[in-house]
């Protein structure tokens, strides 16, 4: 089976941090959120896999994924270029796609245990289709499947102002031939795209069978900055301690905590995991890293207190204002001025930002 990521769009939800980059490359706990997509794939023996490039600076993703070979895959980089939707996408990469079954995997997707027990149970159901669902509590932000009480797929609407159920259509599908001419057929929805739910649902009134996958663990689209930081949440509470930098004497690490290779943490810091730090970053002394919180390589923390929030790369932070709930761009400045007093504040900064308070 062959394997096809979208890394499109336009990431509006996400400005400013798409100002500077797709969105599939925000890391959450400190890795692009398209390398787990990449990983999962691979992990379910999908190797052969096709990577839609949008027109948000698409050499970003190529600088990362490169040809594939260093995550155990080979790339094939196909232009879509305008986001005119998932349909679309899936449309540019007919020629590499057609011949075979193949499974689409939405590059902004993050899902807890991987997609090999879907690719298994799609395979053993030789339906036209597969989807995934899962139970959400606000449906109309997404497509909406309803089933009947065999669990058959019988409708299928994309963003629904009354949702019929509370199954959401998780960013994967599994798709074949047939996907291809209802897609050259298919009207631009309200928003102005090819919607990959209208060709399910066409595909399904025309008689096709499509297998739902219900989703057990959590699963994350992380299109809004609150998602980013639950599926950041949602990944640090699986993290596996391990300390490659240097931790002084009488500097506290708490709980499950990962610091990377030439990272200092001073004496006197205090870090309460789960707490990811990538690395060659300075954890000064006397800041509080405290739980969920990812920092990017080479960040300098001078003094700092910090909770539940996402620092790119190369961030400096110099202030004793508490920082909560925020994302904070790479090469961001954050000082503060000598009588302020700390106060809690939730930011989202896009790189390059400076910030004095
Ligand atoms: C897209 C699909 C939607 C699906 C969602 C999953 O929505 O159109 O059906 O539920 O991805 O992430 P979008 O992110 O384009 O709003």
């Amino acid at each position: 089976m062959k394997g096809l990521i979208l890394a499109g769009g336009a990431g509006t939800r996400l400005r400013p941090l798409t100002h500077t980059g797709p969105k599939q490359l925000i890391p959450i706990a400190n890795k692009p959120n398209i390398l787990y997509c990449l990983e999962d794939m691979r992990d379910a023996g999908i190797t052969d896999i096709g990577v839609i490039l949008g027109d948000n600076q698409p050499e970003k993703v190529r600088e990362l994924l490169k040809d594939g070979e260093p995550y155990g895959v080979r790339i094939t980089y196909v232009v879509q270029g305008a986001p005119k939707g998932i349909a679309h996408a899936i449309g540019c990469a007919e020629d590499f796609l057609k011949g075979g079954p193949f499974c689409v995997y939405l590059g902004d997707n993050l899902l807890k245990g991987g997609i090999a027990q879907m690719v298994r149970q799609f395979e053993a159901s030789g339906a036209e289709a597969g989807i995934a669902l899962c139970h959400v509590t606000e449906p109309q932000r997404f497509g909406v499947a309803e089933l009947d009480s065999k669990g058959d797929v019988v409708k299928l609407v994309e963003k629904p102002k009354e949702p019929k159920s509370d199954l959401a259509l998780v960013g994967i599908y599994f798709l074949r031939d047939s996907i291809f001419p209802i897609i050259h057929n298919l009207k631009p929805s309200w928003r102005n795209e090819l919607e990959i739910t209208d060709a399910l649902e066409n595909l399904r009134a025309e008689g096709a069978r499509i297998a739902a996958h219900i989703v057990t663990g959590w699963w994350k689209d992380t299109g809004k900055p609150e998602d980013i930081l639950d599926a950041n949440r949602l990944v640090l509470d699986e993290l596996q301690p391990r300390i490659e930098g240097t931790v002084e004497e009488g500097a506290e690490i708490k709980g499950r905590v990962e610091i990377g290779r030439g990272t200092v943490v001073h004496k006197g810091a205090v870090i309460h995991g789960p707490v990811i730090i990538g690395r060659e970053c300075q954890i000064g002394a006397g800041t509080y890293i405290g739980p969920y919180t990812a920092i990017g390589d080479r960040s300098v923390i001078e003094v700092g207190d910090v909770e539940n929030s996402i620092l790119l790369a190369d961030v400096h932070l110099a202030t004793h204002h508490k920082i909560v709930s925020s994302l904070i761009g790479s090469h961001s400045h954050i000082s503060e001025d000598e009588d302020a007093r700390p106060k809690g504040m939730r930011v989202v900064l896009g790189e390059h930002s400076h910030v004095r308070l």
